[in-house]
């Protein structure tokens, strides 16, 4: 078992560059299988997740050669088989191969995804479109089958702008007969990149970054190569540690346009930082104010920074308030900030945040990798030494961290229990 060992209170001065996103790589590796030739990603953050979806493509019968940060994909011999639950349980994102291998042979038998335990998390969006599309679906215990004779585009409704539906029913009906028209589609910069994965590949698809994407399907789509936009996450993280911790640190590598909200927050708090080009520099500041933070679906605040943010919220004076409205359940972090000397009070959707507190050191744990990340910024706040249990959750997002933060001056090393 891994743990992650801080010994907190030291400045973070020096450059941090940012890595892909993510929530792209784990939809653009997936999409991949689509073409009848070669696909060439790069940027590819060196994260679990990414390995894990290059480890299911391996067992289809995929080649795949990754060089560094440049991952190519040869799906032209790829096996229609069962995606068992020893991969599709390592990640939450397995299940864009349920799209994927639907589009590229109509039938496809793959096990439950896993991910975070943030909720719930059900799929019924994504089977409602595969249904929408022509497709039956079937669950066998844990496995679900998906078959058609034939996906027919036709128009789908979300009822939820969900990002996952989306990237899902669009992997789906690339190839399908006619048109398809998503509406109340998820915008986020990551099915941006994705789409623009998929029409360089041929395919045809049109409205990428509104909430109405539009499908012609085509017969055959070829070889392709993209770039993974920057991780606006990773992003965020670390320029919230810079908000706490920053003696000149630079985030390097990053999107303004694709953190608008935090760092209209950040502002409104009375954060000190100063963008360059794709580079932003933070110090450290005294006195931070209290707000209140919503997050909302894109370009609102992201859900997957409110937890690092609660870090932030905690030094800020007075009375803030966050607010979570995507995920049941994204308060794992709380009882160990709380641990570690934070005041925060409420339940899984409103939680009022008293600061500034002092934080000390503890024995915490990592709930899930948006938590864990958050936790790493508390410790490296944090007086004395702060461990964190089940890490592997940071290890599924943040690619080379500990380098990282060590790289700028912190004090942080990850130990085999
Ligand atoms: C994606 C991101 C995640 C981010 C989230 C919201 C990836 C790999 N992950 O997750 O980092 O936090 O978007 O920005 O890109 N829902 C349903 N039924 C469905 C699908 C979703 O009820 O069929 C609900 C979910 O339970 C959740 C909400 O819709 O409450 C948002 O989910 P969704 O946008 O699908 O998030 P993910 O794709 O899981």
């Amino acid at each position: 078992m891994k743990k992650i060992v801080i010994n907190g209170g030291k400045c973070l001065s020096g450059t941090i560059k940012i890595g892909g996103a993510k929530n792209s790589a784990v939809a653009l590796l997936p999409a991949a299988i689509l073409a009848d030739g070669i696909v060439e990603i790069d940027n590819v953050p060196n994260i679990s997740d990414c390995d894990a979806l290059i480890d299911i493509m391996k067992s289809l019968n995929a080649e795949i050669k990754v060089i560094n940060d440049k991952v190519t994909i040869d799906a032209s011999n790829i096996k229609n088989k069962l995606i068992t639950e020893e991969f599709s349980t390592k990640l939450r994102a397995s299940y864009y191969f349920m799209g994927a291998m639907l589009g590229r042979f109509k039938y496809v038998e793959i096990c439950l995804p896993g991910g975070c335990n943030i909720g719930s998390r059900p799929i019924d969006l994504h089977l409602k479109g595969f249904e929408a599309l022509g497709a039956t679906v079937q669950k066998e215990g844990s496995k679900f089958i998906l078959r058609a004779d034939q996906l027919i585009g036709t128009d789908i409704n979300l009822d939820f702008a969900s990002v996952g539906a989306t990237v899902n029913i669009i992997l789906a009906a690339v190839k399908a007969k006619g048109v398809t028209r998503i509406l109340n589609a998820a915008k986020e910069v990551e099915i941006v990149n994705l789409i623009d994965l998929l029409n360089r590949m041929g395919a045809n698809i049109k409205g990428a970054g509104t909430s109405e994407i539009i499908i012609s399907g085509v017969d055959f789509l070829h070889s392709a190569s993209i770039d993974i936009i920057p991780d606006r996450i990773e992003a965020g993280t670390y320029i919230i540690m810079g908000a706490l911790l920053g003696e000149n640190l630079k985030v390097d590598g990053i999107r303004e346009d694709h953190l608008t909200e935090l760092l209209l927050k950040l502002k409104e708090m009375g954060v000190n930082y100063v963008i360059n080009g794709n580079s932003i520099t933070l110090n450290k500041v005294e006195n931070l104010l209290p707000i209140h933070v919503k997050t909302e679906v894109y370009p609102g605040f992201p859900t997957d920074l409110g937890q690092p943010m609660a870090v932030l919220l905690t030094q800020a004076k007075g009375k803030a308030y966050f607010e979570e409205t995507i995920f049941e359940n994204r308060m794992g972090h709380v009882k160990y900030l709380n641990m570690m000397g934070a005041s925060i009070q409420g339940d899984n959707k409103n939680v009022v945040i008293m600061g500034p507190t002092k934080l000390t050191g503890k024995d915490i744990v990592a709930t899930d990798l948006r938590s864990g990340a958050a936790l790493v910024a508390a410790g490296l706040l944090a007086e004395g030494e702060t461990v964190i249990s089940d890490v592997e959750h940071i290890l599924r997002g943040y690619e080379r961290i500990i380098t990282k933060l060590s790289d700028v001056g912190a004090n942080i090393k990850i130990v085999e229990i």
